[in-house]
This record gives structure tokens, sequence and C-alpha cells, in this order.
């Protein structure tokens, strides 16, 4: 449930009252912000983090022939980012505390075609990023992290973006910084962060805001390059988020506090682990609900008007990969029992405890 409201409409009319709608100033000023709260070199607005992984993967050369390892416990983007890019996604499981792809598992997965590792920090809390960073040095290999949980948290002091090569946010609907569609990709790297504004807009080395301040000069397209350019509009919805970022991210710690308390001893149901190095987004809060339960559960909380969604199914056995890859039940048995159990319960800054008092009533009652 967004918060969007007062602050963002203004902001959006005065993007109105200029003649630039697509990428500019607004845009230019978000990604200050933005880079400045990750405390990385560079931001560049996009229109989708799956835009976002895919620029990453094309500016780093990645492509077909390549593989990029990453884990099944996710969104299908991070998948389809790679093979958009013409690569080979290669799953590794997943480790069962926190359903984060397990770093122990990286090296037996490498072969000569191994160029790059696609982290996915799970729910908000982050992978171990120093594991992953010391394999890929020894390796040779690059590192993105899909970062579309992840804006606020923090592992071992770390931040997304600051191990990576590059990381990649989603700005979508259910976000908790939200322009509807929208994403942004952050590299310490400035030769990375040209190249991605370069890819964003076609391949073109001039845009609309560039004619509007200097008047119409000849642009040239350099590289093939993609439809993904953020636009002042979006940039104006997301500016006015900064402002509470921290202390909606605040709210929903205490919302977390509060389900935990009140979940603890509901037989059959558990929950990921916080790891006591990490500080932790909290994007979704999820519960696992085994022994085939989950979905008379999600059917009792429909029932009783309480919206669910289920972050995820392992997406290998979805039926695109597997017709693509020939995966099937078994090859990562981690995630798939974690995608047979996983349901994410309501969970919003605004969101009154009552409300969430009404969905362990609900939980409790279904799993009696
Ligand atoms: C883990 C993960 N990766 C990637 C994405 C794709 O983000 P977008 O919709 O901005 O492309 C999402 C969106 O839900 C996500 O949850």
């Amino acid at each position: 449930m967004h918060d969007l409201g007062k602050a963002e409409l203004d902001a959006v009319a005065e993007v109105l009252a200029n003649p630039i709608l697509t990428t500019g100033e607004w845009v230019e000023r978000f990604e200050r912000r933005f880079a400045d709260y990750l405390k990385v070199r560079n931001a560049v607005g996009v229109t989708s983090c799956t835009g976002g992984l895919h620029l990453a993967l094309l500016a780093l050369g990645i492509g077909p022939g390549d593989e990029v390892i990453t884990t099944p416990m996710t969104f299908i983007a991070t998948a389809t980012a790679i093979m958009e890019a013409g690569a080979k996604p290669v799953f590794i499981d997943v480790e069962p505390e926190t359903g984060n792809l397990d770093t122990r598992k990286i090296e037996a997965a490498l072969t000569e075609r191994t160029r790059a590792i696609m982290p996915v920090h799970l729910y908000g809390q982050m992978c171990d990023m120093r594991a992953v960073r010391k394999i890929a040095d020894s390796y040779g290999l690059k590192v993105i992290e899909d970062a579309a949980h992840c804006v606020e948290g923090t592992r071992d002091g770390v931040r997304t973006g600051e191990l990576g090569d590059a990381a990649c946010y989603s700005f979508y609907a259910t976000k908790n910084l939200t322009c509807g569609e929208g994403g942004a990709l952050v590299t310490n790297d400035d030769e990375m962060a040209a190249q991605v504004r370069l890819l964003r807009l076609h391949g073109m080395n001039k845009n609309a805001n560039d004619r509007h301040r200097e008047g119409y000069k000849h642009w040239d397209m350099t590289a093939m390059g993609w439809k993904y350019n953020m636009d002042n509009i979006q940039a104006a919805l997301l500016l006015p988020q900064m402002d509470r970022l921290d202390e909606n991210w605040r709210k929903r710690r205490e919302l977390a506090e509060y389900y935990e308390k009140q979940l603890w001893d509901i037989p059959g149901l558990s929950r990921p682990k916080t790891l006591p190095q990490v500080e932790h987004a909290w994007h979704l809060f999820p519960v696992w609900i085994g022994d085939r339960k989950r979905d008379h559960v999600i059917s009792e909380l429909q029932r009783a008007g309480v919206g669910v969604m289920v972050n995820y199914r392992a997406i290998h056995l979805l039926t695109y990969f597997k017709e693509t890859y020939g995966f099937k039940a078994g090859d990562f048995p981690v995630a798939e029992s974690i995608g047979d159990a996983s349901l994410s319960l309501p969970f919003y800054p605004s969101m009154p405890l009552e409300h969430v008092d009404r969905v362990i009533e609900v939980l409790r009652d279904s799993l009696h």
C-alpha cells in the first residue's frame, strides 16, 4: 500500500509546468539524492529494475555464450534479464535460514563460461556480499546485485551497491520507494555509469534535455542501445519519498517486531531468520507454512479479506524455465521447500496494528 500524497502531487505539478517531461533536471536530482543515500558515486534512473539488470550485463560485456550464477528463489526478472542479454542463468540453491543465495555453492557451479554472479537480497535481507565479492575476485567475475528489495539495509556494515560492480533497484508499485514503474542502477565505476546512460537511451549521445539546454545539435548513435530512460515525472514522484525513506523504514521495523511477537507460537509456521550481522530493509514480511498447508491458509486469508502474495515459488519450476533448460523438481530442494511454504503477509508503514491482529487471528484459526 503506497503512501503517495500531496508532496508527490505538488512535485509532479512542478514538472508539468516545465517543457521537459522526459529525462531531465528532476531525474538528475533524483539520481544525486539516491546515490548520496547509498553512498555510491553514480545512480542512473531507468524504467525498471529489470531494465537496469539488463543494461548492467550489457555494459559489462556479458552476452551470448556466457553464464551468470544466480538464485531460483527470486522474481523471474532476475533470470529473464540475464536471458535478455543473451546469457544463461545458472541457478544454485539457497540458504535454508534466509532463502538467500548460498555462497558456499557458488564455486561448484563455476564453468569456463561463468562471467558474473547476480545475488538477490531477498525480502530486504542482504546476501553475504563480502563472500560473493571474494569469490568473484578470485575467479575474475563481475557482480551485479539485484537489490530490488533492499535500499536501506546493510550487512557486516556493507550497503547494497558498495561491493557489486553494479546494483539495481526497483520502484515498481509494491516497492517501498515507488513511482508505479521505475528503477535505478548504481555503480562506483564512472565509465560504467556513462555507458549505462548511453545504453538507456538508444545509444544516442544527446538527449531532449541537451536540446533544451543547448539548442539542437546533431547527435550520433554510438552503441546499440535500449529504451530504459527514467522520465521527470517518475523522478518527481520519487524525490519527496526520499525525505521519508528512513522514517518509513523505522515504521516497517516496528511493524515487523509486532508481527514477530504475535507469531512465534503459531504451530506449523516459521519465518526466515534475520542474521545478527544484518540491518534488514524489511521490504516483505513472509511466513513459511509447511506440510502442504500454505495454499489452504492463502484461501482462508483471502476469504477473510486479507490480501496475500507469494514471494516466490522457486522459478526453475515455472514452465518456461523447465522447457528451456530442462529443470525438474528436486534440482534445488531448499528453494523448492521455501517456495512451497512461502506466503507474504500484508506489510506497509501505515498498517494499523489492529489489522495485524486480525491477520494473526485468521492465521491461528486456519492452522488449528
Ligand atoms: C527480486 C526482484 N528482482 C527484480 C524485480 C523487477 O523489478 P521491476 O518490476 O522494477 O523490473 C523485482 C520486482 O518485483 C523483484 O522483486
